[in-house]
């Protein structure tokens, strides 16, 4: 395909799937790992990857990839750099969407919560179960700041590899952690024929978390 045109005005069928209320688990996590584990078992190409939105301090949005690496009753939880641009924003505005894009599956899950740090001995974990390049990577990049080279980066890593080899233990920058996401609106998206899709939000009260309430919305 040579046009760009031809890829814009595609039209897909999405199938014959559906999501009735009565199919959904009684919370959000539950509903979400079952669809977690499909994305997985139907070969969905990275079923944790998520798209994380932030604001910034002045206002801004933006959004970026990242893993989901952990969820369960207390939220959704992921790695990265708690300096970085959304670890700034996250510290301005501590709420966040994850959004599960399963394209493949015609699914999307939107998360809303609030979102804290994970305590130390979390990320100690996590950090500790990672290879050793991306311990070595994850202390040489301060991520999101610019840097004038890739040479300066990969001298960067060079040093770290020499102060330590592999089977030695790289500390965990304290930049470096996970972040905690305390849901308080989950939406379950199923493409549909002719674009009437179906879509039922979980909601609950933010300050109490209250018990859920499932809404259906128009598509
Ligand atoms: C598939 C994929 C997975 C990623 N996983 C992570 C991750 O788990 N943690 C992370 O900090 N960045 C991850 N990234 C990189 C982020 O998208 C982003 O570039 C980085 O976190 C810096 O974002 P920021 O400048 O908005 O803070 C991933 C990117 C892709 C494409």
């Amino acid at each position: 395909m040579t046009d760009p045109d031809a890829a814009l005005s595609r039209h897909t069928d999405y199938g014959v799937e559906r999501l009735d209320e009565v199919d959904l688990a009684g919370d959000p996590i539950a509903q979400f790992e079952r669809w977690l584990v499909d994305a997985a078992e139907r070969g969905v190409y990275e079923p944790n990857a998520m798209v994380v939105g932030t604001i910034g301090q002045d206002g801004i949005p933006s959004s970026r990839t990242v893993l989901l690496r952990g969820v369960d009753a207390g939220g959704f939880v992921f790695y990265t750099d708690r300096s970085s641009r959304k670890g700034r924003a996250l510290a301005a505005h501590p709420v966040t969407t994850l959004l599960f894009p399963w394209y493949a599956l015609h699914r999307q899950v939107i998360v809303t919560g609030d979102a804290e740090p994970v305590d130390d001995a979390d990320s100690d974990a996590y950090w500790a179960s990672r290879p050793h390049g991306s311990r070595i990577a994850g202390t040489a990049s301060a991520q999101s700041e610019p840097i004038a080279s890739r040479d300066d980066l990969e001298a960067r890593v060079r040093e770290l590899e020499a102060r330590y080899p592999e089977g030695t233990n790289v500390p965990r920058p304290p930049r470096w952690g996970g972040y905690r996401v305390r849901p308080w609106r989950v939406e379950f998206w199923q493409g549909r024929t002719s674009r009437l899709h179906d879509r039922l939000v979980f909601t609950r009260d933010r300050e109490a978390a209250s018990a859920w309430a499932v809404e259906r919305l128009q598509p």
